[in-house]
C-alpha cells in the first residue's frame, strides 16, 4: 500500500464514526405540529384524571393535597400548550371530548380503589411521560428550541410527580402491577391515537 493509500484510507474511520454520532433525521413542520397536538392532549388528560381523584379524595388528606399541587402544575402545563397550539396554528386532537370523559373516570376509578391506587396511576402515567418526552426530545433535535424548552421543563416536572407517587407508596397498592400495566398501556394508546385524529 502506498503512502497515499495510507492517506486516503485514513480519514475514513473518522467520517463514519461522525456520520454515527450524527443525529437521527430529525422532525419536520408537520411532525412537531403532531408532537403539540399529542402533547397538549396529554397534559388536558392530566388535569381531567386529576380531577377525578379530586372529586373522590376531597381536598384533606396529605395524599389530595399532593395530588392538587400536581393538579396545579398540569394545569400550568395545559395552558402553555394551549397557548402554543393556538398562535402556531396547529389542530387541537378531535378526541378531546373523549380525554374529558376518560381522564376523569380513570382518576375517581383509581382513587376509589384508595389513595394508594390513585399514587400507582400517577406513576404508571408519568413513567410513559418521561418515556413520551424523552422520545420527542431526541426527534426534534435543535429544530425547535420552544418547543424543545417547553418539554424538557415539563419532563422534569412530570418526572417529579412519579417520584412522590412512587414515595407516597404507589407500589402498595392493590394489583400494582396489573393495575400498572393496564394504565401505561392505555396512555401508550392514547398518545397513539393523539398525534393522529
Ligand atoms: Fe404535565
Ligand atoms: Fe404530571
Amino acid at each position: 500500500m502506498s503512502a497515499d493509500q495510507r492517506q486516503g484510507a485514513a480519514p475514513l474511520p473518522a467520517a463514519s464514526a461522525q456520520q454515527r454520532a450524527a443525529p437521527a433525521p430529525v422532525a419536520n413542520a408537520q411532525q412537531r405540529a403532531a408532537m403539540l397536538r399529542v402533547d397538549q392532549a396529554g397534559e388536558y388528560g392530566a388535569t381531567r384524571i386529576y380531577a377525578g381523584q379530586l372529586a373522590v379524595m376531597g381536598q384533606r388528606s396529605g395524599e389530595a393535597r399532593a395530588i392538587a399541587r400536581m393538579a396545579a402544575q398540569e394545569a400550568h402545563h395545559r395552558a402553555i400548550f394551549d397557548e402554543m397550539i393556538a398562535r402556531r396554528g396547529v389542530r387541537p386532537t378531535a378526541l378531546q371530548p373523549v380525554w374529558k370523559v376518560a381522564g376523569f373516570a380513570l382518576g375517581a376509578a383509581t382513587a376509589l380503589i384508595g389513595p394508594k391506587a390513585a399514587m400507582a396511576c400517577t406513576a404508571a402515567i408519568e413513567t410513559e411521560i418521561d418515556r413520551h418526552y424523552g422520545e420527542q426530545l431526541g426527534q426534534l433535535g435543535d429544530t425547535d428550541p420552544e418547543l424543545s424548552a417547553v418539554i424538557g421543563e415539563f419532563r422534569a416536572e412530570e418526572v417529579e410527580h412519579r417520584d412522590a407517587a412512587l414515595a407516597a407508596g404507589a407500589e402498595q397498592a392493590p394489583a400494582y402491577a396489573l393495575l400498572s400495566g393496564a394504565i401505561r398501556l392505555g396512555c401508550r394508546i392514547a398518545i397513539g391515537l393523539s398525534r393522529h385524529i
